[in-house]
């Protein structure tokens, strides 16, 4: 009952650098961004325009998206928390957003500095004006299966938050585990409540690896049908408002684990590791995935 196909979300350039303590080139992601796209990733996530003041890491996000090359075929998301963010955002063209939400109350207020429900009215115009312009968007969901501040997510908030963004217009909705906190069958039980509320076919999965657990739910997902999951180069990454937070899934992990189930990607495993090395080289350090540890540039 796997899917045959997975589409795999990279959002190492956005998730994985906005985590980044030391400043990173506008080139360096403009590059990471090409080579990941040379890779046979069909989506990535470019940038976020947030507020410089809280992730300056993102700051640059308009000359990121002047610069890339952006190639046929494949998509280039990038975050808007708010109207100004997505006016910014169609300025430099994009055609495709994201708005994110969270499942627990504490995460929303320190994450985006408002409650779930305001981040809700805020979103409306949001996403009504996207489309307007032809603008995809996409919805995420924080902490469904944990929260660093208030502990237990019920699945049925998790639910009830993803199917509001879905009824306002959000194509797709990924499902956030933020702190990497989550377990297969822990994960299986929230998918089935959130499934009931979202088709499977429009949720997809954001796994970060804080425990060393994010394959083991993508496989549990995957058991569950879900064919969409988010992952992030090298492991590159974190939340800057959920502390020991670690990176996303690594990209080439998820890819070797597909790969080795049969499962299509349309990404070259090898061409991936060497920008897995790449960009580890650039931040002065070594993969965190044990697939290009395994595997030499
Ligand atoms: P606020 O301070 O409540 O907003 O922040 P405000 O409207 O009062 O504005 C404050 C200042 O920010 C103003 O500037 C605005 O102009 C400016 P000032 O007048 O003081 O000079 N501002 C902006 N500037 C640029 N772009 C914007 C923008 N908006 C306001 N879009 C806000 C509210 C949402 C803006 C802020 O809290 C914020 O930017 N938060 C983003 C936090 C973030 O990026 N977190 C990481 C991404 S989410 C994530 O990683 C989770 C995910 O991966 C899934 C998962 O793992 O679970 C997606
Ligand atoms: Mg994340």
């Amino acid at each position: 009952n796997y899917p045959q196909k997975v589409r795999i979300v990279e959002v190492g350039p956005r998730d994985g650098l906005q985590n980044e303590k030391q400043a990173i080139d506008t080139a360096t992601k403009v590059e990471l961004i090409a080579r990941l796209g040379a890779s046979g990733l069909k989506t990535i996530e470019a940038t976020a325009f947030v507020s410089p003041k809280w992730v300056p890491q993102m700051a640059d996000n308009s000359e990121v998206m002047r610069q890339i090359e952006r190639i046929a075929g494949i998509h280039y998301p990038v975050l808007t928390p708010n109207m100004k963010g997505l006016e910014a955002a169609l300025e430099v063209g994009v055609t495709e957003v994201a708005v994110f939400a969270a499942a627990s109350e504490a995460f929303s207020q320190k994450n985006i500095n408002c409650s779930i429900e305001e981040s809700i009215e805020r979103f409306v115009p949001v996403i009504e004006t996207a489309r307007e312009h032809g603008v995809q968007v996409r919805g995420y969901v924080s902490t469904v299966l944990g929260c660093p501040y208030q502990g237990e997510v019920p699945p049925e908030k998790v639910a009830q938050v993803a199917q509001t963004l879905y009824d306002l217009g959000c194509y797709e909705i990924s499902l956030g585990d933020t702190i990497g906190v989550g377990t297969p069958l822990k994960t299986q039980a929230m998918l089935e409540v959130v499934a009931a509320a979202v088709p499977m076919e429009h949720l997809a999965g954001h796994f970060h690896n804080t425990y060393g657990m994010a394959i083991a739910n993508i496989f549990a997902a995957l058991q569950l049908g879900m064919s969409v999951f988010d992952a992030s180069v090298s492991g590159l990454g974190g939340c800057p408002y959920a502390q020991g937070a670690s990176g996303n899934v690594a990209t080439e992990d998820v890819v070797y684990l597909l790969h080795g189930m049969g499962i299509e990607t349309e990404v070259n495993l090898q061409s991936l590791v060497a920008t897995a090395h790449w960009i580890s080289d650039q931040l002065g350090r070594s993969p965190a995935s044990n697939v290009a540890k395994a595997i030499a540039a």
